[in-house]
C-alpha cells in the first residue's frame, strides 16, 4: 500500500489540480463565520447556475433563434432582446426554486417580483442581461446582482423598503461576464474573487483571487458620441485624457467595460446627458453592485455629487450618474466636477 502523502509538486502537467471551485470556495467562506445558516451560500449557488444556463444560451443564441428583438419594451422603454427575456426567466426560476429569496426587482420587470418564499431572508436586484445590444454581435455581455438580507419580518411579504436600504447594505455584489470565457466576480464585503467557468467540468474554478485595481490607469471608457452634450468638466477631463494619450475603451456593456477598468486600472464614465439629464444607468442593480465590488477592490464610484454607496435610493429603477475606476483617476475627474471652493483667506491673499 502506498502511504506517501501526496505531493502535487511531482505530478505530471496532466494530472496537476484544477484548482478551487465555486461551491468549495463558498462553503469554506461559510465555514469561517460562526453564525451562518448556509442560505446565503445556497443562494449564490443558485446564481451561478442561472449563470451556466445563461452561459449556454448566450454561446448558441446564433443557433436556436435566440437573437434578435421581442418586439416589445421593458419598464425603462428600451427594446427587450430575446435573451433579456430569457436570462431574466432563468435567474428568476433559480432564485425561486432556492427558497432563499422572497422577491428580486429586475430591470425586466416594472414591479416586485414575489416569490412566495416569505420565509426566504433575501431579496435580490438584478439586471439579468447587460449590454443587450453587444448580443446580436457576439460582443461581451453580463449579468449583474446585488442582494441585501430582508428589513420586513421574515414570514410576512416583502415590501420595496426590503430594496431600498442603500448600496452600504448590500451583504453581497457581482457580476457574471459573458466573455471570451465566462467570469463570475463577487465580493461578501471583504475580498473579490473571480472565477472562470470551465465548461467541460460545468464549474467555476477560482482564478482571479483578492482581485484589487491599480491605483492609477491609462485608459478611459464613455460613450464618445455623446462627449457634445457632456457639461465642461467631463470634457476638460476627457481633452486631458487625449493629451496624455490614454486609450479610449468602450465596449458598450458596463459589466465588460468594469471589469477590464478593474484588473488594468482605468475610468468608466456615463455622465448625464440631455437624452438621459439623471444619467443612464441604474442604481439598484447596475451602480450599488459594481460601485461595492469597486470599493472593496480599491477603486472609487461616484457620480457628479457623492458616492454611489451613499446615494439615498427612492425608486427600485431609479437611474444616476457613474464615475467608476481607478482612485487617482476618479479623484482627478472630480476635482474638476466639484473644485474645492477657494478660500476667503486665499482669495485675499491673490488679490
Ligand atoms: P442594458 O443592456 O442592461 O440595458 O444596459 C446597457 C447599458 C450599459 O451596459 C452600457 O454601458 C450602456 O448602457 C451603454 O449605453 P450607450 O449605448 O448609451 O453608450
Ligand atoms: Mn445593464
Ligand atoms: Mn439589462
Amino acid at each position: 500500500m502506498n502511504t506517501a502523502p501526496f505531493d502535487p509538486t511531482h505530478a505530471h502537467p496532466l494530472a496537476l489540480p484544477v484548482g478551487t471551485t465555486l461551491d468549495r470556495y463558498i462553503m469554506h467562506r461559510q465555514h469561517a463565520f460562526a453564525f451562518a445558516t448556509g442560505e446565503l451560500s445556497q443562494l449564490l449557488r443558485d446564481i451561478a447556475l442561472a449563470g451556466k444556463i445563461v452561459h449556454r444560451e448566450v454561446n448558441r443564441a446564433g443557433l436556436i433563434d435566440l437573437t434578435g428583438g421581442m418586439g416589445q419594451q421593458n419598464v425603462q422603454g428600451e427594446n427587450q432582446q430575446k435573451l433579456d427575456v430569457i436570462a431574466d426567466i432563468r435567474f428568476r426560476r433559480a432564485l425561486t426554486n432556492g427558497g432563499e429569496v422572497c422577491a428580486l426587482i429586475s430591470e425586466e420587470e416594472e414591479e416586485m417580483i414575489l416569490t412566495g418564499n416569505n420565509k426566504g431572508k433575501y431579496v435580490v436586484a438584478i439586471d439579468p442581461l447587460d449590454g443587450s445590444s453587444n448580443i446580436d454581435v457576439n460582443v461581451s455581455i453580463g449579468t449583474i446582482f446585488s442582494i441585501y438580507r430582508r428589513v420586513s419580518p421574515i414570514g410576512s411579504e416583502p415590501t420595496i423598503a426590503d430594496f431600498l436600504q442603500g448600496g452600504h447594505e448590500q451583504v453581497a455584489a457581482g457580476y457574471i461576464l459573458y466573455g471570451s470565457s465566462t467570469m463570475l466576480v463577487y465580493t461578501t464585503g471583504h475580498s473579490v474573487n473571480g472565477f472562470t467557468y470551465d465548461a467541460s467540468l460545468g464549474e467555476f474554478i477560482l482564478s482571479h483571487p483578492d482581485i484589487k485595481t491599480p491605483q492609477d490607469g491609462a485608459t478611459y471608457s464613455c460613450n464618445d458620441g455623446n462627449v457634445d452634450s457632456y457639461g465642461i468638466a467631463v470634457k476638460t477631463y476627457l481633452t486631458l485624457c487625449r493629451k496624455r494619450q490614454f486609450s479610449a475603451r468602450y465596449i458598450g456593456s458596463l459589466v465588460a467595460d468594469f471589469h477590464r477598468n478593474l484588473l488594468k486600472g482605468g475610468i468608466y464614465l456615463y455622465p448625464p446627458t440631455p437624452a438621459n439629464p439623471n444619467g443612464k444607468l441604474r442604481l439598484l442593480y447596475e451602480c450599488y453592485p459594481l460601485a461595492f465590488i469597486a470599493e472593496r477592490a480599491g477603486c472609487r464610484a461616484v457620480n457628479d455629487t457623492e458616492s454611489i454607496l451613499n446615494i439615498q435610493p427612492t425608486d427600485v429603477h431609479q437611474r444616476t450618474t457613474l464615475y467608476i475606476g481607478a482612485p487617482v483617476m476618479v479623484d482627478e475627474l472630480m476635482s474638476l466636477v466639484n473644485p474645492k471652493p477657494v478660500s476667503k483667506q486665499a482669495s485675499t491673499a491673490a488679490i
